[in-house]
């Protein structure tokens, strides 16, 4: 899917973004006895240094829940204003009902339409584009846009070639029509081929859990590092090349580029193949690992906080993920709402 914005009768934006981490941070060191892995090995090949994991009895929706209403504060509006809930997650809180109800709940938020959507880590910006069009469809005023994942409750600890990338969060954007800038083109794509490069074979209709898929820890993630690391390099610039050359920009127009944090090592070698100068570059995987579908909206929330995006800036957003799903906004920073710092 690709299209760009140009024809629309209204512009579409972000109004206000908010995240929430768990308190528990778990370092490199931490974990590399159990793991039989290093500090050192980690930083070099990752760029990971720590992580923050929920702890036991923490689900999606206690960390969905205060990062929607920080973004709720920031646009300047209540859950009340809002027409749909969207959850972005991997990791709900239970194989159903959605998330979206219970965070829709939790908000107080009434009867608005709440779903999950399912994208890996590339779920914000898929849910972001769903906002878009529900918006312009004429659907729905106001989109709250979760993305949550608490990837490190599906890991087990003893690989290696999983258990350090993870970490635990949520990020959420307040997506409304806005009076100046807004998104400028979204670019969405999958490959199911790679399904088991990146699964976890138990716990759904194919392999209902059973005391031996438990045992077998089949309830865990399984991953073949080398192939999404592979595909997720070429697939990352081909999209934001797409997106960009759909609004009618090159990489050189762009003001900051907000790659999903999976990899540092992802995140170089599609900068260097974009030609996308470093200081323009948003890098936080060293402090919170891979947050899958919470990794983009994070870095977003940092960004408006301290101050590193300003209306009119041009934001473009690339993210990865199991499927191989794959996907890009292009966003011109509006002046409406995105009281970055006072909440
Ligand atoms: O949103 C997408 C989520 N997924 C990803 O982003 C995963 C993308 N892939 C990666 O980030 C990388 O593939 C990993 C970090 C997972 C692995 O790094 P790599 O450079 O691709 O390592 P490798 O799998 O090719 O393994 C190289 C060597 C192997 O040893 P031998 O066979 O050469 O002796 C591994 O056993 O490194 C070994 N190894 C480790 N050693 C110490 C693999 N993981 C570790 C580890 N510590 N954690």
């Amino acid at each position: 899917m690709i299209a760009n914005t140009k024809t629309a009768a209204i512009r579409v934006g972000i109004t206000g973004v908010g995240s929430c981490v768990p308190d528990e941070i778990v370092t490199n060191d931490d974990i590399a006895e159990r793991a039989q892995t290093s500090d050192e090995w980690i930083v070099e090949r990752t760029g990971i240094r720590q992580r923050h994991v929920a702890g036991p009895g923490v689900a999606a929706s206690d960390l969905a829940s205060p990062a929607a209403e920080r973004a709720l504060a920031r646009a300047g509006i209540t859950s009340a204003d809002v027409d749909l809930v969207l959850v972005a997650t991997i990791t709900p809180d239970m194989p159903f009902p959605a998330t979206a109800s219970v965070v829709a709940e939790r908000l107080g938020a009434g009867q608005v339409a709440a779903y999950d959507l399912q994208a890996g880590c590339t779920g914000f910006v898929y849910a972001l584009t769903q906002a878009y069009a529900t918006i312009v469809a004429g659907l729905a005023r106001r989109v709250l846009v979760v993305g949550v994942d608490l990837l490190t409750k599906y890991l087990n600890w003893e690989d290696r070639g999983t258990c350090i990338l993870f970490g635990d969060g949520a990020g959420a954007a307040v997506v409304e029509e806005v009076s100046d800038g807004g998104f400028l083109s979204f670019e969405l794509g999958n490959d199911g081929s790679h399904v088991e490069d990146l699964y976890v074979p138990a716990g759904g209709t194919r392999q209902p859990a059973t005391a031996g898929s438990v045992a077998a820890l089949d309830h865990t993630m399984r991953m073949n590092g080398r192939q999404v690391f592979k595909f997720a390099t070429r697939v990352m610039v081909i999209s934001a090349q797409r997106v960009l050359a759909s609004a009618g920009f090159e990489p050189a127009d762009i003001d900051l580029y907000v790659p999903h944090q999976a990899n540092k090592r992802i995140i170089d070698h599609a900068v260097r193949e974009l030609g996308i100068p470093e200081e323009k570059v948003v890098v936080n995987v060293d402090r919170f690992g891979n947050t899958s579908a919470a990794s983009i909206p994070i870095c977003l929330d940092e960004m408006l906080r301290d101050g590193t995006v300003a209306p009119g800036a041009r934001v473009l957003m690339t993210g990865v993920g199991t499927g191989i799903t794959w996907g890009s906004a292009l966003i011109e920073w509006p002046t409406d709402g995105n009281n970055g710092g006072s909440v």
